[in-house]
């Protein structure tokens, strides 16, 4: 072997988490070729050759590698039948396989034979996701065998899917995210399962959660987030990674920090440390210093982890934690440079009392109380969680400006469940006051934890965020193998409106906006004939005009006389999700009650509205739908609703309504954006 050729293979040994010094893996079967060669099949369930992928009516399959499978849903789960392989002379200390599907061990699953008698056994559990499984069998060395897989289960979930089965000294983990990746990297589906956001981040595998670290350097912009290494569910919480050059395309890093001795890693911020006041430096360039919560052996403390090559590795500050009051719920610290007082400043959440402590510090690492501020606003039986301060421009009343403290609330918000409010007001050096009463952020019940980017130039001035699209609630949607998306990226700033009370007064409104960069994915405009809307609602697509699902819809709504106007999208039969604007009691909303799969959750279908007001008797609305979301920005970002929806239409259609012929839908384009993961 030429040497370069022993180091790509070492290294691809390497990273598939085993040894180069072993016997090489013997394939089994793969299922790859058109036809069941060499096995013996009866029955109707295994279908003519192995199945390319999900079978009609089936949930999403994924997990499987390359683009052939064992997959016993044809037909349904109804059906029955088994494949039997020709035999097999064990020459290993292991047979592993992929196998997904039903969970009845006695009536469905895989199975080793020796002289006809069962030996070892292996079933689904309970997910479309196939896992590796394996089976010692170094007892067995030399026996002749045959592999059964056998389905005799006609209810729910009576199939089973098994792939790639091999003998190996090696048995990869279940767990194994390196050897997951790399699997999953090859497969044909790869980020573009049909629930697969196409123009928003989501991890490759995997569960996440909150926005993490956001920070801008040299010319990147980070992104950390809440990550399961070890699986589809929360658990193990570390910080996973991605950067990206214009906030839209991103590419997926390794795991940035982990957790470590039972102690995971929390949320967090990262801030670039330019005097190198931390002295985590290395006298060349200024670190990167993430501040996070480690929770763990009963409390929760502030940690942090440096970087001095461009948040490519991290090192855990071996004099953690910085800050340990000794309580259970203390998390999610913001930190920034406060210019004024020439130091930097923490607001981190004491969760279940809902209160906030500022901090303040000269190095990152010793930290002296400033103020509490809190409970305030909707105080009901939640936690806070994920404070973010900053101070935001007036739009319509030039050179002025005011501090935001936005904070998180587990349970209890507008839509139900979780989300977020903010506080207007004035922030010292030490202590927050709040001008006017908490107003929520989203109206929808999909937006989560918004955190700003830290250390964006001044060139540029803008503050950006972004904010986990889910819910704690229905977190577990649907999707695998991963779960959870971001929102779009949203530039904020701060408007004077009336207030939408009786009293006449003026508050300031929270506007945000996706950022620009999202329009260079526009590839198609395509303007609809709204001239129609009535009632019931008239399609204004034609079948096939849309070539994905990721779109932004741009409309201006006049409802005159009629009780509502406004769209139906991802339209199919007895499916669609409506958007629209409701003179009583004048909100816009989003109705996702017959969106398509909602009944994962019972807390999922509903109709989230948010107040808006018309001007001149209309309203602007821009839509942005990607393959499973929904992000509603009414009049030029001042009412936002962002929800998860999991259409099962494959036809986008786009229908458009009004309740009487004085209503207007004008100035409406549909422009289909490019998807971001493929070319
Ligand atoms: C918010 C949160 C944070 C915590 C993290 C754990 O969604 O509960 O308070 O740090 O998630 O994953």
């Amino acid at each position: 072997m030429k040497l370069q050729y022993f180091f790509a293979f070492s290294v691809l040994c390497l990273i598939a988490g085993r040894g180069p010094m072993r016997a090489e893996d013997l394939l089994v079967a793969d299922f790859e070729s058109r036809s069941y060669e060499g096995w013996t099949i009866t029955g109707e369930a295994f279908g003519d050759a192995p199945a390319s992928g999900t079978l009609a009516n089936q949930q999403a399959v994924s997990g499987f590698r390359g683009s052939g499978l064992v997959n016993t849903f044809h037909g349904g789960d109804a059906s029955v039948g088994t494949a039997t392989s020709a035999e097999i002379t064990i020459q290993r200390s292991y047979i592993a396989f992929l196998v997904g599907g039903g969970p009845h061990k006695e009536t469905v699953g895989i199975e080793l034979l020796v002289d006809g008698k069962r030996l070892r056994a292996a079933t689904g559990s309970e997910s479309e996701e196939l896992e590796w499984s394996s089976w010692d069998v170094s007892e067995l060395s030399g026996k002749q065998a045959r592999l059964r897989i056998f389905d005799r289960a006609t209810g729910g979930w009576g199939h089973i899917a098994v792939d790639h089965i091999i003998q190996t000294d090696l048995p990869p983990k279940r767990f194994d995210l390196q050897y997951k990746l790399a699997e999953y990297r090859q497969s044909a589906v790869y980020l573009n399962e049909p629930l697969r956001p196409q123009v928003h981040f989501t991890p490759e595998i995997n569960w996440m959660n909150d926005p993490n670290g956001l920070v801008f350097h040299n010319g990147e912009y980070h992104l950390f987030y809440q990550y399961n290494p070890a699986g589809n569910s929360w658990g193990h919480m570390s910080w996973g990674h991605a950067v990206s050059r214009d906030l839209i395309h991103w590419k997926h890093l390794p795991l940035a920090i982990p957790e470590e001795d039972g102690v995971m890693a929390f949320s967090g911020c990262c801030v670039v440390d330019h005097k190198n006041t931390s002295g985590f430096g290395d006298g060349k360039k200024p670190p990167m210093v993430a501040v996070y919560t480690g929770h763990g052996h009963g409390k929760q403390v502030q940690n942090l982890a440096y970087s001095t090559d461009d948040g490519r590795t991290w090192t855990q500050y071996a004099e953690n934690p910085v800050l340990d009051n000794n309580i259970p719920d203390f998390r999610d610290p913001k930190v920034f440079w406060h210019a004024p007082s020439n130091r930097w400043v923490m607001v981190v959440s004491l969760a279940a009392d809902k209160i906030l402590m500022f901090y303040a510090s000269s190095d990152l690492k010793s930290w002296e109380e400033l103020s509490r501020f809190g409970p305030a606003g909707t105080t009901g039986k939640s936690n806070w969680e994920c404070p973010d301060l900053f101070e935001l421009s007036v739009e319509n009343e030039p050179g002025r400006k005011l501090w935001v403290l936005e904070v998180d609330m587990g349970d209890g918000s507008i839509a139900g469940g979780s989300g977020g409010e903010y506080f207007v007001g004035h922030f010292d050096g030490t202590t927050f006051t709040a001008n006017q009463d908490a107003r929520w952020v989203d109206f929808g019940r999909d937006f989560y934890a918004p955190v700003s980017w830290s250390n964006i130039p001044e060139s540029d001035g803008r503050r950006i965020w972004i904010g986990w699209l889910n819910n704690w609630e229905t977190c577990l949607v649907p999707t695998s193998p991963w779960r959870s998306c971001m929102s779009i990226p949203r530039t904020l700033s701060l408007r004077k409106v009336p207030a939408f009370d009786s009293t006449g007064d003026s508050i300031y409104a929270l506007v945000q906006r996706p950022v620009k960069e999202l329009r260079q994915l526009d590839v198609k405009t395509l303007s609809l004939n709204t001239d129609a809307a009535t009632w019931p609602p008239v399609a204004v697509t034609k079948p096939g005009a849309l070539t994905d699902m990721n779109f932004v819809l741009e409309t201006t709504l006049q409802p005159a006389g009629a009780r509502s106007c406004g769209f139906r999208i991802r339209t199919g039969e007895d499916e669609f999700t409506e958007v629209g604007y409701d003179r009583e009691p004048g909100v816009v909303y989003v109705d996702r009650r017959k969106s398509g799969i909602v009944d994962f959750h019972k807390a999922f279908a509903g109709r989230h509205e948010a107040p808006a007001r018309l001007i001149d008797g209309a309203i602007t609305l821009q839509i942005i739908v990607d393959r499973s979301s929904i992000e509603v920005f009414a009049g030029d970002g001042e009412a936002v609703i962002s929800d998860r929806i999991f259409p099962t239409a494959n036809q986008p259609m786009i229908e458009v309504f009004a309740g009487d012929e004085s209503a207007r839908v004008t100035d409406t384009t549909l422009q289909q954006l490019k998807s971001i993961w493929r070319k």
